[in-house]
C-alpha cells in the first residue's frame, strides 16, 4: 500500500496496515539453514543407501555345489549332505542341505530334496516297513515313489535339485518343484 492511501486510510479513521520487512539477521538465518539442510541431505542420501543397498539386492543365486562321486550313485537312493553358501543382505551364511540322490530308470542321476510337502519333516527312503521303497515322513504318515510322487497325506511331489556331472561327480545346483512326475 502507498503512501497516499495510507494516508487515505487515516483520514477516514482506519488503522494503517503494518509492512512486516524481514531483517537482515532473519534473511541469513533463512539462507543458511536452508543451505545447511539441503548439504545434510546431500550426505544423508549416500549413508542411507550405503547402509540398505546390499538388503535391496536380489540373494546370490545358488551356485553348483559338488556332492559326491557319479560311482557312489545307484538306483537305491541315498543321503548325501552337502554344504551351500548364502548371502542375503548383509547375512552370509552356511547351511547344511540334503537330498537323497539316486538313478532313474533312465541312468540319469537324479536328487530329490527330504522335505516333506505336507507340513515340511523329513521323509527317508525305506522309512517304514509298510511302504517299502518308497520315502516314508514319520510325522503323519506321507508317502512318496522313488521319483518324488505323492503318494498320501502330501499335497504335492518331493522337490527336485537341478544335477549336473562333471569330471566323474554329482553337482547340485537349484532347488525347484519336481519334474519327473
Ligand atoms: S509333515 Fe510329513 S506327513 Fe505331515
Amino acid at each position: 500500500m502507498n503512501e497516499h492511501s495510507n494516508q487515505e486510510s487515516q483520514h477516514h479513521g482506519e488503522k494503517p496496515v503494518a509492512r512486516r520487512e524481514m531483517s537482515r539477521r532473519q534473511f541469513l538465518n533463512y539462507t543458511l539453514g536452508g543451505a545447511g539442510a539441503f548439504m545434510g541431505a546431500g550426505m544423508l542420501v549416500p549413508m542411507i543407501r550405503f547402509a540398505v543397498d546390499p538388503v535391496l539386492q536380489p540373494k546370490a543365486q545358488a551356485q553348483w555345489v559338488k556332492v559326491v562321486e557319479e560311482s557312489k550313485v545307484s538306483n537305491e537312493p541315498k543321503s548325501f549332505k552337502f554344504k551351500v553358501h548364502q548371502v542375503d543382505g548383509w547375512y552370509e551364511s552356511e547351511p547344511e542341505l540334503e537330498a537323497w540322490i539316486s538313478k532313474g530308470k533312465d541312468g540319469k542321476v537324479f536328487a530329490l530334496n527330504p522335505t516333506c510337502k505336507h507340513l515340511g519333516c523329513t521323509v527317508n527312503w525305506n522309512g517304514s516297513p509298510e511302504y517299502k521303497d518308497q520315502y516314508y515322513c514319520p510325522c503323519h504318515g506321507a508317502h512318496y515313489t522313488a521319483d518324488g510322487k505323492n503318494l498320501a497325506v502330501a499335497p504335492l511331489p518331493l522337490d527336485e535339485y537341478e544335477v549336473k556331472i562333471e569330471q566323474g561327480f554329482v553337482y547340485l545346483g537349484q532347488l525347484g518343484p519336481n519334474k519327473r512326475v
